[in-house]
């Protein structure tokens, strides 16, 4: 934990991971000692970072994928961060030096996300996608929310989810559906909720509260019996996840945009992480972190919890897969 007491001396530049050209993270991330830190504008926040999460979305990016709608090179990615406020703008209200925050730094992940993101040793965000970090939660178990649960809540809003109606997840393993699960039961008062897994994870999503994991090596959900209200599809599969929702029922996706569900990238918002912030300190709704995995190829799903005593290059003193 990062005590206020050793707030550091304002940085003019930062330690940081960045890429220059699109690529795969091995060919072209390279850490770099002196990234200029742009001016806070009056609204935001400098944060020293404690622990960065990255997502699918990162590494989409660093492919070039996003490129349409991108930020010019270089990047530095990542989107979520936990960690402490080290100077605000003069508009700022909610956030004062020495608060624990955390948050999806990008308002918008693909339509011109920040050009510093959070795998750096510090970073910047604008007051309104921070929130104040839970206390029950570690850095790293804060880091790995943002952007997965701002998600999740944003698709049961826009399907109107509701206690009365019945639910089913596709990719209810994922960091977005693992979410998507405990707030439809925790926040939503959902009864009814499926959710598709590998034969490994059935367990899990039922200590999460789906009361009917489906394994998807065995089962293929068109063909499933039982029709649901609202489809959450976080994997892609929207032709499955239309065949499966009732008549007058909703899809809504998160990967599959030009179909008949409905498709949305989530607005980072740290007004719904408050709102979400009772349900995380009581327990009812938790990260799931794996404190075992390795850092695979590809760079996602993610957390890193940066040392702070960081020492060129930034020294990762522990990685945790999400989910
Ligand atoms: N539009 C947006 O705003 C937005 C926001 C966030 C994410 N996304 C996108 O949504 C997708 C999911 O993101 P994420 O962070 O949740 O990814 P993730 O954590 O990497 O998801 C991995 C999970 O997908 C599951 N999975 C893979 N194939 C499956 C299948 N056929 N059926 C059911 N589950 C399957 C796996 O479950 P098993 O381990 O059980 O195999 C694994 O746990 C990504 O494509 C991401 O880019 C979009």
């Amino acid at each position: 934990m990062v005590a206020s007491s050793s707030i550091p001396t304002i940085p003019s530049h930062t330690k940081a991971w960045i890429y220059s050209e699109y690529g795969k993270s091995g060919e072209v991330l390279k850490f770099d000692p002196n990234v200029p830190l742009p001016q806070l504008n009056d609204h935001q926040v400098l944060i020293k970072v404690v622990a960065a999460a990255l997502n699918p979305v990162d590494y989409k990016r660093m492919a070039g994928n996003l490129k349409p709608t991108d930020t010019p090179l270089p990047h530095v990615p990542g989107y979520d961060v936990a960690g402490v406020v080290v100077k605000v703008g003069s508009e700022v209200k909610k956030f004062k030096v020495g608060d624990q925050v955390y948050g999806d730094v990008s308002e918008k992940a693909v339509d011109h996300p920040n050009v510093l993101g959070s795998l750096a040793e510090f970073t910047i965000a604008e007051e309104k996608v921070l929130a104040h970090k839970p206390t029950n939660l570690t850095f790293p178990e804060a880091a790995s929310l943002p952007l997965a649960i701002i998600t999740a809540y944003e698709g049961l809003e826009r399907a109107q989810f509701s206690a009365t109606k019945s639910l089913l997840v596709l990719g209810g393993a994922g960091g977005v559906g693992t979410h998507v699960i405990q707030l439809a039961k925790h926040v939503f008062g959902g009864t009814k909720i499926a959710a598709t897994c590998s034969t490994g994870k059935l367990e899990l999503l039922r200590n999460l509260g789906a009361h009917l994991p489906i394994d998807y090596t065995k089962e293929k959900i068109e063909n499933y019996p039982e029709k649901f209200d609202v489809v959450y599809d976080a994997i892609g599969e929207t032709e499955s996840a239309l065949k499966a929702v009732k008549e007058g029922g909703k899809v809504v996706t998160i990967v599959n945009p030009g179909t008949a569900a409905t498709f949305f990238v989530l607005t980072s918002d740290g007004s719904v992480l408050e709102k979400l912030r009772g349900y995380i300190e009581d327990g009812k709704v938790k990260p799931i972190l794996d404190p075992n995995a390795k850092m695979g190829e590809e760079l996602c799903g993610f957390v890193v919890f940066l040392d702070n005593q960081i020492i060129p290059p930034i020294n990762v003193t522990s990685i945790y897969l999400v989910t």
